[in-house]
């Protein structure tokens, strides 16, 4: 067995990658080149990228594409993705264009409030505790001062403290639950800071509070204190709208009928979780792509995204479509925690460009701008879906990385492209034919 390395933290790089190739690769050296090769000529940049996360060996590249013409509340977008999946950016574009043609989308921010919570334990009487809690609310605040001094100047900072009992699922859990206006920045930081002060507060409060007993005042215990990845009221609605007949296009020639299979795939979505699981990954294609590319955190917003569509007990479609007499709409609302200020985004030189391609959004303009990626993506989806099949258009994309796999030549690839356009794509089709070519 490989024994346990200390101190690999303090490993320079060159050192951390000998080690890897020594322990992992049997010594070889091409591993060491494979790594270094994808190390940014710019020391300056490359070590911007190394100080990002602990023990970095190299860079892991993710295309940034561009989807244009997304027609957004009347104004025009081009909106950056990073994403691995061919096909994504290409339906992201297509469904940007269609829409274009009908008015675009529009979109609504309906709430900005983030939620985080001091998890605590207490045995005692409920009452006093909850006299207790409102004594300390000046307190509170006056022990954040600090910190929400530059948040309160820029129009948001701590809204409200409540206390939740919670002792009927788990005996003697209570928590604080404390909602915040964090404006541009996601707020993580400063929310988790509060949550640590009030903690405090608890804490040192409880121990002189003359209405508790010894035994209560003895009872407190902090469990944690963090914020909440689930941000119901931090929400914003995007939708699109046409009369049915408007839907006709190159690839819908019967409008109505399209509409109404479009619905129903909706529902079924609505209804059964299989379908809505799948349904709402495409949703995330758009959403995540967007979210990376503008540096915020995914999997604070996959999970938040996640729980919101099981807010009512059963998880379902996060988008909705209905045909109203000759009018068919298609909307969605969607829990999306933001920051355009603050952590990556002032940082990373790609997710600078991205903030700046989509015009330096405030983070109510980017959940409009991240919502309206989703939406599209659905939309894309299931308009593949229900016509011509999603494995069309996917296999079309995913022929370059065959060809890419199979070390095409400039002059492969055209024939390949040629005989294509009219056939099925399939792996082995395209292997066939490449291999026949080389015969
Ligand atoms: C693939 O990444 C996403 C889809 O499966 C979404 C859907 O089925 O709605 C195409």
């Amino acid at each position: 067995m490989m024994e346990i390395v200390n101190g690999f933290s303090k490993f320079t790089k060159e050192q951390k990658i000998s080690w890897l190739v020594d322990n992992y690769f049997n010594g070889d050296n091409n591993t060491a080149e494979l790594l270094k090769s994808y190390w940014n000529t710019d020391e300056k940049l490359q070590k911007l990228h190394d100080e990002f996360i602990e023990n970095t060996i190299t860079n892991f590249y993710l295309p940034l594409g561009v989807a244009p013409n997304f027609i957004i509340n009347r104004k025009n977008y081009t909106i950056p993705m990073v994403i691995e999946e061919s096909s994504v950016v290409a339906a992201a574009a297509n469904a940007a264009k269609f829409w274009a043609k009908r008015g675009g989308f529009s979109t609504k921010v309906l709430a900005t409030e983030k939620i985080g919570n001091v998890h605590f334990m207490f045995q005692g009487a409920k009452e006093k505790l909850g006299q207790f809690i409102d004594k300390m609310q000046p307190i509170f605040r006056n022990r954040t001062a600090d910190i929400t001094q530059n948040m309160e100047k820029r129009g948001g900072g701590i809204l409200t403290i409540d206390l939740i009992d919670k002792t009927h699922e788990l005996p003697h859990y209570y928590q604080l639950h404390a909602t915040f206006d964090t404006r541009d920045s996601m707020g993580a930081n400063f929310i988790n800071s509060c949550l640590e002060e009030f903690a405090h507060v608890l804490r040192e409060h409880v121990v002189t509070e003359e209405t508790f007993t010894t035994t209560e005042k003895e009872s407190l215990q902090i469990v944690m204190s963090i914020l909440s990845n689930y941000v119901p009221n931090c929400l914003v609605r995007a939708e699109v709208s046409c009369k049915i007949n408007d839907l006709q296009s190159k690839e819908i020639d019967n409008p109505r009928e399209f509409a109404e299979k479009f619905v129903q795939a909706v529902r079924i979505a609505e209804i059964e979780p299989y379908r809505a699981v799948t349904h709402n990954k495409g949703i995330m294609n758009g959403v995540d792509a967007v979210v990376l590319a503008t540096g915020n955190d995914f999997r604070a917003i996959e999970a938040g995204v996640h729980a919101f569509a099981a807010k009512d007990g059963k998880y379902t479609s996060l988008s909705h479509a209905e045909i109203v007499g000759d009018e068919f709409r298609f909307w969605m609302d969607l829990p999306l925690a933001l920051g355009t200020v603050g952590g990556l985004t002032n940082l990373h030189p790609m997710v600078k460009f991205s903030l700046e391609l989509l015009n330096k959004p405030n983070a109510n303009e980017l959940m409009e701008i991240i919502a309206v990626a989703g939406l599209a993506q659905n939309f894309a989806a299931i308009k593949s879906l229900t016509t011509t099949g999603i494995q069309q258009g996917h296999m079309k994309m995913h022929l370059m990385n065959i060809l890419n796999q199979l070390k095409a030549t400039d002059s492969e690839r055209q024939a390949v492209a040629i005989h294509f356009k009219e056939q099925t794509v399939s792996h082995r089709s395209v292997v066939d034919f490449v291999e026949n070519l080389r015969k």
